[in-house]
């Protein structure tokens, strides 16, 4: 402890930036809440601050006293108060929360490359990972019984998250049971013409699976995920799987 005390005493602020750009930290939150991301300041003289949150290389809000910027997708629910950054808090603030907002957010500060120069630089400050769960969270687990030879219908429910056309897919452990992309589907093996998410359901955010001629075998935890665009500007192909509900069915012999 003391060795790496005078160790960081030695390298000074390279200690400290070093540190700083590894510590990610988590945050989670619920489709529909505020999240807040922390960043703080270090002490920097009297200038205004001059702050900066990008997710990936795309920036997301950015503050210089009462001047500010929020990308598309963000407007009216991204901010750091004035107020706060004055007192150096450059905690970033997101408010509704939709799963596309998962990711991983960094904040930084832009300062002057020298006292007289007027070039600038960019300064990280924290690296914040947003994580986003569905309204029924990954423990909440529902159960659903059944008889052999009737049908079920597993619980889902999509977000509202703007997308026309949402992508849905089922599981059961780690195999692949049904997916379905407006009015694309696939079917697994065992499944086929038993399974369902009624594409006219879909659109009115039901995702729920409908499984027909129950079998023993069909007992099991099913997941349901949604699949969205990484981020909103972009014409990305990046995806990422959010899971949005966890159902355990089981089945009953006549
Ligand atoms: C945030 O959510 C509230 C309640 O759901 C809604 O009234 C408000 O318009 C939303 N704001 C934005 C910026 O999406
Ligand atoms: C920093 O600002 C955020 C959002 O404005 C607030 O929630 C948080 O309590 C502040 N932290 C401190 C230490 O003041
Ligand atoms: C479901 O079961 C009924 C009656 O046993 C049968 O007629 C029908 O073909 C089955 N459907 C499928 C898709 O297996
Ligand atoms: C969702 O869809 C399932 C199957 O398509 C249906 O049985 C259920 O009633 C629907 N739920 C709602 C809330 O509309």
């Amino acid at each position: 402890m003391t060795s790496v005390f005078s160790i960081c005493i030695v390298l000074g602020t390279m200690c400290v930036s070093l540190l700083s750009a590894e510590a990610e930290i988590s945050v989670p939150g619920q489709v529909g809440s505020t999240a807040v991301l922390p960043c703080e300041l270090q002490p920097v003289g009297t200038e205004t601050p001059h702050i900066r949150w990008r997710i990936k290389s795309e920036d997301v809000f950015e503050r210089v006293g009462e001047d500010t910027y929020r990308a598309e997708g963000y407007k009216g629910r991204v901010d750091v108060p004035e107020e706060e950054l004055l007192k150096g808090n450059c905690s970033l603030v997101l408010q509704n929360l939709t799963l596309t907002d998962a990711g991983v957010y960094t904040s930084y500060q832009i300062v002057r490359r020298s006292k007289r120069s007027v070039k600038t630089k960019r300064e990280e400050i924290s690296r914040v990972k947003l994580s986003v769960q569905g309204l029924h969270c990954a423990e909440a687990e529902i159960f659903v019984s059944g008889q052999v030879g009737s049908p079920a219908v597993l619980p889902c429910e999509l977000q509202p998250v703007g997308t026309k056309t949402p992508y849905i897919r089922w599981r059961i452990e780690s195999e692949v049971v049904f997916e379905r992309l407006g009015e694309e589907s696939y079917q697994a093996e065992g499944y086929e013409g038993r399974v369902d998410v009624p594409e006219e359901e879909l659109r009115k955010g039901n995702c729920s699976l409908v499984l027909q001629n129950l079998t023993l075998t069909d007992a099991g935890v099913y997941t349901s995920y949604q699949i969205v665009r990484r981020s909103k500007r972009s014409a990305s192909v990046m995806t990422t799987t959010e899971e949005i509900s966890h159902v355990k069915l089981s089945v009953q012999g006549k």
